[in-house]
């Protein structure tokens, strides 16, 4: 029934004979035995509401479903009934290990009840009270162009694959939209942020950009999560958690905390995700090796491209003397170091402990280091 998508239903004498003589109470009503499971699922526990691990039944279920989903690949419902007819989306995701994560069901219900409003939840008014220097201010404008920059294709990068994914990975789509979603806030909250500093947008980055594009290209969604999930948002966790501690006010500790709830949850699936493949697929582990050898190049030229480490250097030595600069690049450097070893242990938690002695961000952090024991400083 492929023809379906030619038929002009206007002038179909079948389909318009069926319409008239349902509206003349003449109904069809065979849909009313969908061969189908009844079932009646309630909140196993009241105070969350009913979750998705409360449909975890049957045909409805998650728990059971196959490496490779091949029977549904339509628009239609785990669960429903799948009739002649339907059109074939030809999902370019239909293996499970692709996409699956420990506590997947989780993920979803936590970002819809921690969803926060960048136009309301920040205090946008008391940003007047602070007198901040023009370098500060012009240095953390910077920095909010370029997170800006990167919360926009991690808005794109997900955005992208959800429609690419087979239906029956249901609670997989419903956190990559939600994922979606808080990147677009937090694409908003930077630019507003910028714009509210008296200084407006800075200098885009063409090595961060470049770096990000490669995201946006993966060839697969296993490749795009372990640069996107794993890689690229733990290393904008730390980023963030640093970004709080140099903030130039109490209003902008706010917004990094904010922030900062939304990307641990993206780490976590990635984390988790990451996880799975290796408990259930041990032989793919040099494809993810692969993978990291190309993320922790973008990694390395995008997070540590001009624009963003001047700016830091800047605001956490609070200003542009020599002694702030000397004292910017100290902490600086040890930030780029708890962000190198912080990515180092997310790998290892998910068991992938070989990476620290593989990874050529490891000898860059050496660099790091030596630089540190000239200036007499322990790393
Ligand atoms: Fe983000
Ligand atoms: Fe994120």
């Amino acid at each position: 029934m492929a023809y379906l998508s030619t038929i002009d239903f206007f002038e179909d004498r079948s389909f318009l004979d069926r319409w008239k003589a349902a509206m003349k109470g003449d109904l069809d009503l065979s849909w009313m035995n969908a061969a189908t499971e009844q079932i009646e699922c309630r909140p196993q526990n009241p105070r969350r509401g009913l979750t998705f691990r409360d449909l975890d039944v049957g045909s409805y279920g998650f728990s059971e479903l196959p490496e490779v989903v091949r029977k549904n690949r339509t628009f239609a419902p785990r669960g429903a009934e799948l009739v002649d007819g339907l059109p074939d989306l030809q999902p370019e995701v239909s293996r499970k290990s692709e996409v699956w994560a420990y506590n997947i069901e989780g993920y979803y219900e936590e970002a819809m009840t921690r969803q926060w409003n960048a136009a309301t939840d920040i205090a946008w008014h008391d940003l007047a009270k602070y007198d901040v220097p023009d370098e500060i201010n012009r240095a953390f404008a910077q920095l909010c162009t370029f997170l800006t920059e990167v919360e926009m294709i991690a808005t794109d990068v997900p955005a992208k694959w959800v429609g690419k994914l087979s239906p029956d990975f249901f609670e997989v789509k419903n956190f990559i939209a939600t994922q979606a979603m808080d990147e677009a806030r937090h694409a908003e909250v930077f630019r507003k942020r910028a714009l509210a500093s008296g200084v407006g947008l800075m200098k885009a980055s063409p090595q961060n950009e470049w770096s990000l594009k490669q995201l946006r290209d993966a060839d697969s969604f296993a490749e795009m999560s372990v640069g996107l999930h794993l890689a690229g948002e733990g290393f904008v966790l730390t980023l963030f958690r640093f970004s709080e501690y140099i903030s130039p006010t109490d209003v902008d500790k706010k917004m990094f905390r904010l922030v900062m709830q939304d990307e641990a949850r993206h780490v976590g699936y990635g984390m988790q995700h990451l996880k799975w493949v290796i408990d259930h697929f041990p032989e793919k582990r040099e494809m993810i090796h692969a993978h990291l050898d190309e993320v922790e190049n973008m990694l390395f030229g995008g997070g540590y491209a001009t624009e963003v480490t001047e700016s830091f250097i800047i605001l956490s030595g609070k200003g542009l003397k020599k002694q702030n600069i000397e004292q910017g690049v100290r902490i600086t450097a040890q930030f780029q170091l708890k962000q190198v070893e912080e990515y180092f242990e997310r790998l290892d938690k998910c068991g992938l402990t070989e990476r620290r002695r593989m990874s050529k961000l490891a000898n860059a952090m050496e660099l790091t280091k030596a630089m540190l024991s000239e200036m007499g400083v322990a790393a």
